[in-house]
């Protein structure tokens, strides 16, 4: 270790993955299908993400479905976890599938032998002291939850999921210390069958069942907060959330309300709920707009108020900037989480602009918030890998973004924000969760396996493998 950095001792240098991304074995083990199994792979998952209608069935016929073999990290873990270890990793945030623990959603007794695959992985991780961050929920709940309850509207499904957590919270007591309860729980707007386990039928009619699954989401946070405060003292808990600074377009002050309005309703309202452990006030004006009439039982609001996070843990992919009067050509020329075109910005080839000064922006804004610890658990950029003649993969572009983006994250720090750790977001090449895609390629570590999901998933070291682990070693030192 070199003499010391920005970075605190004890950052929580890492990666991150997602259960239903990464693992496949989506019919061994006893585990029951969950919403990812039933999402096609290509333009089409992109398609029924938006489009009215998804019927959550399979149709071999027609779709391909690629997180069924994922990377078969369920066979592969002792090597994955092994190269992990070999760039120094300090923790490793992946996610339980709910449906290998529960595979219907609704039983009584858990999965055991779901749970002693993860005990396998536990262990293998505990053997190279690398710390798991675990997401309790990370776009797939079982899907009988979803056929029968129609998902987190449901507030039987709070029931289940409470049941859920108990049992992961008993069981790795002793081996998980980090928990998050839902991923990017925000994003549930943009897109609720990931998040929230429903299809919207009419676009008018999803304000009702948007929100109130919010709510009942907020309540199963706040149970496994308190939880997880009770089964295991010292364990810290975060929510999740997508963050994504708001810019206007210009100094046009319509413009800079609109941009406000937009920052506070995607990236504080949950934040809001869960860290604060109240409704915000702002959000009464949408609900009445928007007919919104959240049911509630006694007492949701106090467990709200109790169950709030230590944490928050954040994805940042980029920013997006906002003017109030739009030509319809220009929607969504901003990029996924909407906005126009930012002229100052550069973008991938999946169009996400390309902004780590958004990231000290996002940091800096989160924390003056709330004040308490951020914990950047995804970042990164997806690209096409290119393999050399000699094997090599020189991702030099990867390493670009991630440097400009650490070093975003080190001026946040000397702007006095606290922040724990990092974890680029698959730090191992892993199927996408918008387009069901292996050709978008987020990995320090390169899979063999493409779009048709051909190849040998034989594990390569990228460049950036290596100036990765060097990061690690000088703690952020020598960016
Ligand atoms: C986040 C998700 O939205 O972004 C991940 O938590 C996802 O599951 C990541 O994979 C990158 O998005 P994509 O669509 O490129 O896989």
């Amino acid at each position: 270790m070199t003499e010391t950095t920005i970075f605190p001792e004890g950052f929580l240098w890492g990666g991150a993955t997602a259960a239903n991304q990464i693992e496949g074995g989506f019919n061994e083990g006893n585990k029951g299908l969950n919403i990812a199994d039933v999402l096609p792979g290509g333009k089409e998952r992109l398609e029924v993400l938006n489009k009215p209608g998804f019927n959550w069935e399979i149709d071999k016929e027609k779709y391909r479905y690629p997180n069924h073999l994922g990377i078969d990290f369920y066979h592969r873990y002792r090597e994955d976890i092994a190269l992990f270890a070999e760039m120094g990793f300090k923790t490793y945030r992946m996610s339980i599938a709910w449906s290998r623990i529960f595979p219907d959603g609704d039983e009584h007794e858990p999965n055991e032998e779901g749970l002693a695959f993860y005990d396998r992985v536990f262990d293998e991780l505990a053997k190279y002291d690398i710390e798991p961050v675990v997401t309790l929920s990370h776009y797939e709940m079982p899907l009988n939850l979803v056929k029968k309850y129609g998902g987190w509207r449901s507030r039987e499904v709070v029931t289940f999921f409470e049941r859920y957590v108990n049992v992961v919270l008993n069981r790795y007591k002793d081996k998980v210390k980090y928990w998050l309860t839902f991923n990017e729980i925000n994003s549930g707007v943009m897109m609720p069958i990931m998040g929230l386990g429903f299809a919207v039928q009419k676009e008018e009619d999803k304000y009702q069942p948007t929100f109130q699954s919010f709510h009942h989401q907020f309540v199963a946070s706040a149970l496994a907060v308190k939880a997880a405060h009770q089964i295991i003292p010292e364990s810290q808990v975060g929510c999740m959330l997508i963050y994504a600074p708001v810019y206007a377009y210009d100094s046009n002050p319509e413009n800079v309300m609109y941009a406000l309005e937009e920052s506070r309703f995607f990236n504080n309202f949950c934040g809001d709920v869960q860290v604060r452990g109240k409704y915000p006030a702002f959000i009464n004006r949408y609900f009445k707009e928007h007919d919104i009439n959240i049911e509630m039982e006694d007492g949701d609001l106090e467990l709200i108020e109790q169950g709030t996070v230590d944490f928050i843990s954040l994805s940042y992919y980029m920013s997006r900037t906002e003017r109030k009067e739009k030509t319809a050509d220009e929607i969504g020329q901003g990029n996924m989480v909407g906005g126009v075109k930012n002229p100052f910005l550069k973008a991938s080839d999946w169009g996400w602009e390309i902004d780590p000064m958004g990231l000290r922006i996002a940091l800096n804004e989160l924390y003056g918030r709330y004040e308490v610890p951020l914990f950047v658990v995804e970042n990164g950029l997806g690209a096409y890998d290119k393999i050399e003649e000699d094997g090599s993969i020189n991702d030099d572009y990867r390493i670009e973004y991630l440097r400009e983006h650490i070093d975003a994250i080190g001026k946040a720090i000397e702007d006095g924000v606290e922040v724990m750790g990092y974890t680029p977001w698959g730090c191992i090449d892993l199927v996408s969760a918008s387009t069901g895609q292996m050709s978008k390629r987020y990995g320090f570590i390169y899979v063999d396996l493409n779009d048709e999901g051909n190849g040998t998933l034989e594990r390569k070291r990228k460049k950036s493998f290596y100036w990765y682990q060097h990061i690690i070693k000088t703690n952020g030192g020598e960016l």
